[in-house]
């Protein structure tokens, strides 16, 4: 089919792309924009290593044609921090020992970071705004967890690294 111009705005850049219309976000980021950040491991919504954040969102970005993201912000894990200059959450991943083999963590960690996101606007406005202020317990954080699978099963150190940058 002929190609479709797609607007995107990634991690902070404006960036023009002409794509297959049957192509996935997932494949556009790491093979148009060579944002390889960003795993793909069942390339069915099953694995949660593909996350990213869609105009804040968390979403699963071999799911999703890029085409239907023209004028959306999004932001992949390289979009965080760097490494000289790590973002809290990817901190307390090395901090805790989030991970073995590696290859789940920047969808673990862009699933924490949207999962803390939405921990703080589910707070009601006139309770307050400061996320510190909310409690959470390990079952709840595991089931928003849920969607991001490890195979090496760090799981209890993915959760002490997200409760690390909680409290
Ligand atoms: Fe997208 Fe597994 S690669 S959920």
């Amino acid at each position: 089919p002929p190609s479709v111009r797609v607007e995107l705005r990634v991690n902070g850049q404006n960036r023009s792309l002409d794509l297959d219309p049957r192509v996935s976000l997932l494949d556009a980021l790491r093979e148009h924009l060579g944002l390889t950040g960003t795993k793909k491991g069942c390339d069915h919504g099953q694995c949660g290593a593909c996350t990213v954040l869609v105009n804040g969102e968390r979403l699963n970005s071999c799911l999703s044609l890029a085409v239907m993201h023209d004028g959306d912000e999004v932001t992949t894990i390289e979009g965080l921090g760097t490494p000289d200059d790590l973002h809290p959450m990817q901190a307390a991943f090395v901090e805790c020992d989030g991970f073995q083999c590696g290859y789940c963590t920047p969808g673990q960690i862009m699933s924490a970071v949207g999962t803390l996101d939405e921990l703080r606007r589910g707070i009601p406005s006139h309770v307050t705004a400061d996320l510190e202020q909310v409690q959470f317990s390990d079952t709840e954080l595991r089931e928003r967890l849920s969607g991001n699978i490890c195979r090496c099963a760090a799981y209890p150190n993915i959760i002490q690294a997200v409760r690390s940058v909680h409290e």
